[in-house]
C-alpha cells in the first residue's frame, strides 16, 4: 500500500489564521497538521509516500525534506492547478501504479491515527473506504446518506441543505477502481474534479464503499474555536520536558514543554503549555492549554487558552485569552491618554476586546 496527501492548494483560503502560507503548515500544539497526517500515516505501516504540491511546494518541500524523520520515503508530486481531489489522484496515477492506497488531505487532523482504518480495509478489500463524522455544520463538507443498515448509499459535495450531518473526513482508502471512475469524471459545478462523485460513481457501478463514523476529527474551517479546542485535545496528552532554560525565578507547573533556546525568566507556566524554540517568555504569566511557536516573545503579559504562531509578540498585556495570535504580529499596550485601541488588523480579522 501506497500514501497520498494532499498538500496542494493555492494556500490563500485558510482564514483567517493565514492568506499567504500552505495550511497544512498551520501547528497543532506547535506541529504542522502535515506532520500529525505523515506521522499516522507511518504508524500504520505505509512507508511510501507520495505527496501533492501546488503553488506553496517550496514551503511544504522545505518542512518535510525526504520523509526520512517520519521513517518514509517521499516523493513530490506537483500538480500544476488545485483542480479538485480525485484531479490529484490523476496526477499521481503513475505514482501509484496498481497499488492499494490511503488518500489523506493534508489540512485534516484526526485524532487516534488510522491504523483501525487500514486494517480493516487491508482484510476487506472494498473498492473504497470512507470515514465520517458527525459535524455541526455539514455545509462545508463532502455529506454522506446512509441507509438503515449503515451502508452508504449517496454523497453530496458542500450541499446547500444536507441530507445528514455525516461529513467525509479526508482520509480514503482506496483499490486501484478508483482510477477507471476518475478517469471518467467530468468537473462539478464549482469546477473541480471531485473525489466525493468518484465514490458516487463506484457505488453506482455496484462496487463495494464502506465506511467509518469516527470522533476526535478536526479539519479548519477558519473556525478559531475549533482550532483553539484541538490545540487543547493534544495537549492534553502532552508530556513536560525542558531543554531550554528556565531561571530559579520562574516556575513550571504541570505538563510544560520548553523548547531547545527558549528563554523563561521571572515567570510562571501552568502545563499543559508549550513554550517554542527561541521564544523568551519574561515576567509573564502563561496559563494551560497555550501553545507559543518558536521565535516569539511574551514578556510582562498574561495569557492562557491561545495559540500564538512564530515570531511574534506580546508585551504589556493582560490578559489575553482564548485568542489565536497569527505570525510576525506585535500587541502592545497603548500608550498614555485619551484610553484608546489602535489597531492594524489584516484582512478578515476577528477582534474582541474588553471594553
Ligand atoms: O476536509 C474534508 C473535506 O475535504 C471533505 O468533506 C470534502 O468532501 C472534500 O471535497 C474536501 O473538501 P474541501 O473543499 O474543503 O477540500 P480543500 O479544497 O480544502 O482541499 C483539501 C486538501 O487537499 C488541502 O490540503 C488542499 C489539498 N488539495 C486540494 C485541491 C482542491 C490539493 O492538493 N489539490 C487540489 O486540487
Amino acid at each position: 500500500m501506497k500514501g497520498l496527501v494532499l498538500a496542494g492548494g493555492s494556500g490563500t483560503r485558510l482564514r483567517p489564521i493565514t492568506h499567504t502560507s500552505a495550511k497544512q503548515l498551520v501547528p497543532v500544539a506547535n506541529k504542522p497538521v502535515l506532520f500529525y497526517c505523515l506521522e499516522a500515516i507511518a504508524a500504520a505501516g505505509v512507508t511510501e509516500i507520495g505527496i501533492i504540491v501546488g503553488e506553496t511546494h517550496a514551503e511544504i518541500e522545505a518542512a518535510v525534506g525526504d520523509g526520512s524523520r517520519f521513517g518514509v520515503e517521499v516523493t513530490y508530486l506537483h500538480q500544476h492547478a488545485p483542480l479538485g481531489l480525485a484531479h490529484a489522484v490523476l496526477v499521481a496515477r503513475d505514482y501509484l501504479g496498481d497499488d492499494d492506497f490511503v488518500m489523506y488531505l493534508g489540512d485534516n487532523f484526526l485524532l487516534g491515527g488510522i491504523d483501525d482504518l487500514v486494517g480493516r480495509f487491508t482484510r476487506d478489500r472494498p473498492s473504497a473506504q470512507i470515514m465520517l463524522t458527525r459535524v455541526s455544520d455539514p455545509r462545508q463538507f463532502g455529506v454522506a446518506v446512509l441507509d438503515a443498515s449503515g451502508r452508504v448509499i449517496g454523497l453530496e459535495e458542500k450541499p446547500r441543505e444536507p441530507k445528514s450531518d455525516l461529513a467525509l473526513v479526508g482520509v480514503y482508502l482506496f483499490t486501484p477502481d478508483i482510477h477507471e471512475v476518475v478517469a471518467d469524471l467530468k468537473p462539478s459545478a464549482r469546477g473541480e474534479l471531485e473525489i466525493s462523485d468518484a465514490i458516487q460513481r463506484l457505488i453506482d457501478d455496484g462496487r463495494r464503499v464502506e465506511s467509518l463514523v469516527v470522533s476526535g476529527y478536526w479539519k479548519d474551517t477558519g473556525n478559531v474555536n475549533d482550532m483553539l479546542e484541538v490545540n487543547r485535545l493534544v495537549l492534553e496528552s502532552l508530556e513536560g520536558r525542558t531543554d531550554g532554560r528556565v531561571d530559579d525565578d520562574s516556575e513550571l507547573i504541570g505538563r510544560v514543554v520548553v523548547e531547545d533556546g527558549a528563554v523563561v525568566e521571572r515567570s510562571r507556566v501552568v502545563g499543559p503549555a508549550i513554550i517554542g524554540a527561541g521564544t523568551l517568555v519574561s515576567g509573564s504569566y502563561v496559563g494551560p492549554f497555550t501553545s507559543i511557536s518558536r521565535d516569539c516573545a511574551i514578556v510582562d503579559s498574561e495569557i492562557e487558552y491561545s495559540i500564538v504562531l512564530p515570531r511574534s509578540s506580546i508585551t504589556g498585556v493582560s490578559r489575553v485569552e482564548g485568542s489565536l495570535i497569527g505570525h510576525d504580529v506585535q500587541v502592545t499596550p497603548a500608550a498614555g491618554a485619551p484610553r484608546a485601541h489602535r489597531l492594524v488588523l489584516g484582512d478578515h480579522s476577528r477582534v474582541r476586546m474588553s471594553s
